[in-house]
């Protein structure tokens, strides 16, 4: 897959004193999820005047921003998230990274800032891979976890859509985002509070999102989950996603169920990707609303066989055990299930170029 040539032209100010070959493999061997980062970061910027101006490539550093910004009183950020894969081969592969940049489209769309044109989006993210190439790890597992974001920073304490926004990317290499974990993960069924409702911001990529789902998260962390499962907001009854991803669910006839997209869930790339390879493996899939109750039921009579997690920093992982205020749900005696592990294998395959990509999801960076 090529991507469309950009007009934009990159400024690239290589970073005087990267890091040393062996810090960073040292870092590479244990590199855990978002802790270290790369030598350099894309900075564009956005006036009303200007449009999108001064796009440059320099080394990773601390963003000077006045305290009256926009985004550190009323939030007006969006992010997203995507991974480079190292092939058996070196060649650096992202997966599916132009569905990335519609979906900061659409985020920038609902927090009324300025769209990003999704070349230059593409055309940054790419420049960055090349310039930090050394920091894809071949280990397998690894990746190089790759965050682009804006925000607005107009100086003006009035609520107001920003006249100014800042693009960064910044990078960092990851692996496995659930660690020192069995094969499957516990989840929060959490019935207190909500992520997302009605003509909110759920379906876009947005910190205030996060900001709002940390409380539960606490919750889940109390109770000895890694993640919170959120209900419906109007009737706390329909299961809709986890904190930082989508959930799917394999049922005893080859039924793959995930909730429907009611414009409250983030619509997740890896959900929909799964959804194109179970239904290639043959599977039945039923987008639509599943309540915890119908969960309930469906582990009870042994027709919900496996459950799991999807995201691009969870890939796909398995979900063991449901906890709720009055009890749990335990899947699968809590082992990863059999067709979990297909769908997850065959994704993996394809993110690192295993395998062929018939749905032409993944790109080759140029390196030189
Ligand atoms: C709330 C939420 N849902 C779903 C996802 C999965 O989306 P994707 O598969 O595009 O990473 C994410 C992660 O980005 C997320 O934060």
């Amino acid at each position: 897959m090529n991507f469309p040539k950009s007009p934009f032209l990159f400024k690239i100010n290589k970073h005087p004193s990267p890091l040393s070959d062996k810090k960073r493999e040292e870092i590479l061997k244990n590199p855990g999820f978002g802790q270290f980062f790369t030598d350099h970061m894309v900075i564009i910027k956005w006036t009303e005047d200007k449009g999108w101006y001064d796009a440059i490539i320099s080394q990773y550093k601390p963003l000077e921003i006045s305290p009256a910004s926009v985004i550190l009183h009323y939030a007006q950020g969006i992010f997203e998230g995507l991974k480079a894969y190292r092939a058996k081969d070196g060649r650096i592969l992202l997966f599916r990274p132009e569905a990335n940049a519609q979906r900061f489209v659409e985020s920038a769309k609902r927090l009324a800032m300025p769209e990003l044109p999704k070349d230059i989006f593409l055309d940054a993210v790419k420049q960055l891979v090349k310039i930090d190439q050394k920091w894809v790890s071949d280990h397998p597992n690894a990746s190089l976890y790759l965050r682009p974001f804006m925000f607005g920073n107009d100086n003006l304490l009035k609520v107001h859509p920003s006249r100014e926004y800042i693009f960064c990317i910044i990078a960092s290499p990851a692996e496995s985002y659930f660690t020192g974990q069995k094969t499957t993960i516990s989840v929060w069924l959490e019935t207190d509070y909500s992520r997302a409702g009605p003509g909110g911001t759920g379906t876009a990529k947005c910190g205030g999102n996060y900001a709002a789902s940390l409380i539960a998260q606490n919750n889940a962390t109390q109770n000895n989950c890694s993640q919170v499962l959120f209900l419906d907001m109007v009737e706390h009854k329909w299961i809709e996603e986890l904190g930082g991803m989508n959930i799917c669910f394999i049922m005893a006839n080859n039924i793959l169920v995930t909730p429907a997209l009611n414009g409250t869930i983030l619509a997740g790339i890896t959900r929909h990707s799964i959804l194109k390879l179970a239904q290639q493996m043959g599977l039945t899939i039923e987008e639509r609303p599943y309540s915890f109750e119908e969960l309930k039921e469906d582990v009870k009579s042994s027709h919900l066989k496996e459950v799991f997690a999807c995201g691009t920093a969870a890939v796909i992982t398995a979900i063991g055990r449901i906890k709720y205020k009055d009890g749990e749900c335990i899947i699968a005696n809590e082992t990863c299930g059999e067709i979990t592990e297909k769908l997850r294998t065959q994704l993996i395959d394809i993110q690192k170029g295993n395998i062929e990509d018939k749905n032409g999801w993944v790109h080759s960076v140029r390196l030189s």
